[in-house]
């Protein structure tokens, strides 16, 4: 029989399972995004991996090529490596009736919200603290991802973990949260239902599956030896704070960070063009780009599809669930 847990999240966004894909940029395009929400999760797009509003055009067409379940876009309001087209991002949601949009890195400016929520689009705003959360929820958002310090990306500069801040928003807000940060197994799916959430949201878990487009070199290497010591914290001095894989790279760009050097001196290593060369062309690690990572990487062994990664969480969340009951 099939593993069952009805909430808010899963009535609102009409999916099987409470378990969403995080967005990685340059990584969560069609295929991994198609493959989860076919398997009943959330897949999330990432508009931030594509040029042009175009580019994410083709990319929702290709989605719905692999499945007519629902799917979400992320749009991420952060400095970039590039200048993403915002208006044409949400212009095309519009267009190809998107059901579901999700903000990051700060709250949208008034008319992008206007234009999400007048669109009948479901809105979900992904943040660190909950000023931010409640600030989301009175300009009208329908559901928050609470993500904690343990998160691959970025954590804020609050370095509030997941075991405080999901139950903090949870009490502070009306809206249903959906924890995220450090959350790769069933019964960290569990704890985190247990503390209020209605949903959980994975990003490094999903990196490590077999339909996520990165090298299988890299996906190997982390799952057979990241542990959860090697992540570490990068432009904390530039208020921009990203969480990532302690490689070879990734070390020498904090070193240089904190020797006091200016970001355009590192600004090469973290850029998009090295990254992508490092996930999809010479799966170098060490030396070419660095990969956002969370904490949870020590708990994720193997790369898996991503039909067993949700089934096995599903699982093990229902059973630990059913350990406590009194
Ligand atoms: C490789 C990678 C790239 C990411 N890129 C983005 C991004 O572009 N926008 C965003 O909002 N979050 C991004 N994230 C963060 C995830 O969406 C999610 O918040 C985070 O992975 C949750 O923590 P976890 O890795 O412990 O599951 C990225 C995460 C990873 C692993």
């Amino acid at each position: 029989m099939k593993a069952q847990l009805k909430t808010r999240v899963t009535e609102m966004l009409g999916i099987e399972y409470p378990i969403i894909q995080g967005c990685m940029q340059w990584i969560s395009r069609a295929q991994l995004v198609g493959a989860v929400s076919a398997v009943g999760g959330l897949g999330i797009l990432s508009s931030s991996s594509c040029y042009t509003a175009e580019e994410l055009r083709a990319e929702i067409k290709k989605v719905r090529e692999i499945t007519d379940k629902p799917f979400a876009v992320n749009i991420t309001l952060l400095p970039a490596s590039f200048v993403p087209d915002y208006d044409g991002y949400i212009r095309v949601c519009i267009e190809e009736n998107v059901k579901i949009i999700e903000t990051a890195g700060r709250i949208p400016k008034e008319d992008m919200i206007a234009k999400i929520k007048g669109a009948g689009i479901i809105w979900i705003h992904k943040c660190t603290i909950v000023k931010h959360a409640l600030k989301a929820q009175t300009a009208g958002c329908d559901m928050v991802v609470a993500d904690g310090f343990e998160c691959a990306g970025h954590p804020g500069e609050n370095d509030i973990g997941t075991m405080v801040l999901t139950p903090s928003f949870v009490e502070a807000l009306n809206i249903p949260v959906i924890t995220a940060g450090g959350i790769g197994t069933g019964r960290q799916m569990a704890a985190a239902l247990m503390l209020g959430a209605e949903g959980v949201y994975m990003g490094t878990r999903f990196l490590l599956t077999e339909e996520c487009p990165v090298l299988d070199k890299v996906k190997d290497h982390l799952a057979e030896h990241a542990t959860e010591m090697d992540t570490v914290l990068l432009l904390r001095t530039y208020v921009n704070t990203t969480r990532a894989y302690k490689s070879k790279v990734a070390v020498s760009v904090l070193e240089r960070e904190k020797a006091g050097l200016e970001f355009a001196d590192i600004a090469g290593d973290m850029s998009g063009k090295k990254a992508c060369e490092m996930f999809f062309e010479n799966g170098d690690i060490d030396n070419c780009g660095t990969i956002c990572s969370g904490q949870t990487v020590g708990l994720i062994n193997k790369v898996i599809p991503v039909r067993e990664a949700i089934e096995s969480i599903m699982k093990e969340c229902i059973e630990t669930l059913g350990k406590f009951s009194v």
